[in-house]
C-alpha cells in the first residue's frame, strides 16, 4: 500500500474512534478508566512488597484492571507525594490496543497488522520549549535531590534493593552517531542521589556506555519513571541501532512525540513525563546491584557491577505517577 494511503487509513481509523492520540499518562489513565479497566486505591499501601503482592494477585484475575495506588504508606507527607501505577497492561488486549493508539476492540491479528504498518512510518520527535513541558513543573538539583522522598518499591522479598523505573524510558545518546536511544531498563536505588542501571549484554545503552568509557569519557543519561505506556512498549523492543525509538513512537501515534531538552544534560526527554531524572555515569563507575525477581518467575543472579548514575536533576509534575512493571511468572 502506498505511504499516503496508509497514513490516510490510520487517520480514518482515528476519526472513527473519535480520539486524538494519547497525550500523556494521565490521559491514558482517564481512557482506561472509561474502559472500566482501572482501580484507584485511596488507602495508603506499602511500596515494600505490598503493592507488588496485590499486583501479582490482580494480574491473575480475569478481567485484570490496572491499579493506581494514590498513597504510598509512609510517604503521605513527602513533598513529592508520588502515586504509583501497576499492572499497566496486564493480560488486557484492550489496554494493549489502546496504548498502541488503536480502538480497544481491534481483533488481535488486525492489531498486529496495523502496528506493523505503523512501525514503518517513522515520525521524528518535536522539541518544545521548557516552559511548555509539563515534566518541568518542579525541578530539584544538587543538594535538593533526595530520592528517598520517592516511594520506590521493593518487589520481592529477596530483591537486592528498591527498584525505580521498571516500566520506564531510559535515554542515552550514541557517542559516535549522536542518535538517541530509548530503552526500558530497571534502576536500583543506591543512595540519595545515585541509582544503578541494569543492562543485559548487547543492550543499546550498554554499548553507548562502553564506547564512552573506552574514550575515558562520562556519559549522560536520563530516565522517565512515569510515562505514557507506549514508551515502555517501544522502549522494550529491539530496533535498528541507528534509529531513535522516539521516531517509532511517533509512527505509532501518527504524530511527533513532544520532547524537551534536559537542564543538566543535553538529552531530549519526554516532555509530558510524570517524573524524570537526569544524571551522568562517570568512567568505569559501577556498583553491584540485584538480585531481582525476574519475568520467568525466579531471581536473576546478583550482577557484579552495574553502571552507577549520579543524579544531577529530578523533574516532576505535581503528584507524579510512577509506572511499575512487576516481573513474575505468567501472565506478567
Ligand atoms: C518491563 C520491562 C523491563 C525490562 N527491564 C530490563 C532491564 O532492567 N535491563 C535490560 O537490559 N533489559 C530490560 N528489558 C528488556 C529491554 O527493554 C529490551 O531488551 C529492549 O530491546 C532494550 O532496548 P535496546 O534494544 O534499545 O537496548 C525490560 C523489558 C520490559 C518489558
Amino acid at each position: 500500500m502506498a505511504k499516503l494511503e496508509k497514513i490516510a487509513k490510520s487517520e480514518q481509523v482515528r476519526e472513527s474512534s473519535g480520539k486524538r492520540p494519547i497525550e500523556d499518562l494521565r490521559d491514558w489513565i482517564q481512557r482506561v478508566g472509561e474502559l472500566g479497566e482501572l482501580i484507584r486505591i485511596e488507602q495508603p499501601v506499602d511500596c515494600v512488597e505490598e503493592m507488588s503482592a496485590i499486583t501479582y494477585l490482580l494480574a491473575k484475575q480475569s478481567p485484570s484492571p490496572a491499579v493506581l495506588f494514590e498513597k504510598a504508606k509512609g510517604y503521605e507527607n513527602s513533598p513529592i507525594a508520588a502515586r504509583l501505577l501497576w499492572n499497566i497492561l496486564g493480560p488486557s488486549l484492550r489496554r494493549i490496543a489502546l496504548t498502541l493508539e488503536e480502538p480497544p476492540d481491534t481483533p488481535t491479528v488486525e492489531l498486529i497488522r496495523r502496528v506493523k504498518d505503523k512501525l514503518k512510518e517513522r515520525v521524528p520527535p518535536r522539541e518544545v520549549a521548557r516552559n511548555q513541558a509539563p515534566c518541568f513543573e518542579h525541578t530539584l538539583t544538587g543538594e535538593e535531590i533526595d530520592l528517598n522522598q520517592l516511594p520506590i518499591p521493593k518487589h520481592w522479598p529477596l530483591d537486592g534493593g528498591r527498584y525505580a523505573g521498571t516500566a520506564d524510558a531510559v535515554i542515552t545518546r550514541d557517542p559516535d552517531t549522536g542518535y538517541l536511544n530509548v530503552g526500558t531498563y530497571r534502576m536500583m536505588l543506591q543512595g540519595k542521589n545515585q541509582v544503578g542501571l541494569y543492562l543485559s549484554p548487547g543492550k543499546d545503552a550498554r554499548l553507548h556506555i562502553t564506547r564512552a568509557w573506552q574514550r575515558g569519557e562520562p556519559i549522560d543519561v536520563a530516565a522517565a519513571w512515569g510515562i505514557d505506556p507506549l514508551f515502555m512498549v517501544i522502549g522494550s523492543q529491539t530496533f535498528a541501532k541507528n534509529v531513535s525509538e522516539y521516531e517509532y513512537a511517533g509512527g505509532v501515534k501518527g504524530e511527533p512525540v513532544s520532547v524537551v531538552r534536559g537542564v543538566t544534560t543535553d538529552l531530549l526527554i519526554p516532555a509530558n513525563a510524570e517524573l524524570v531524572i537526569e544524571g551522568t555515569i562517570r568512567p568505569n563507575s559501577v556498583k553491584s546491584e540485584g538480585p531481582f525477581g525476574e519475568f520467568p518467575g525466579y531471581y536473576g543472579r546478583p550482577e557484579a557491577g552495574c553502571p552507577l548514575v549520579d543524579v544531577t536533576a529530578v523533574h516532576y509534575r505535581s503528584k507524579p505517577i510512577l509506572t511499575n512493571a512487576l516481573m513474575a511468572d505468567y501472565p506478567s
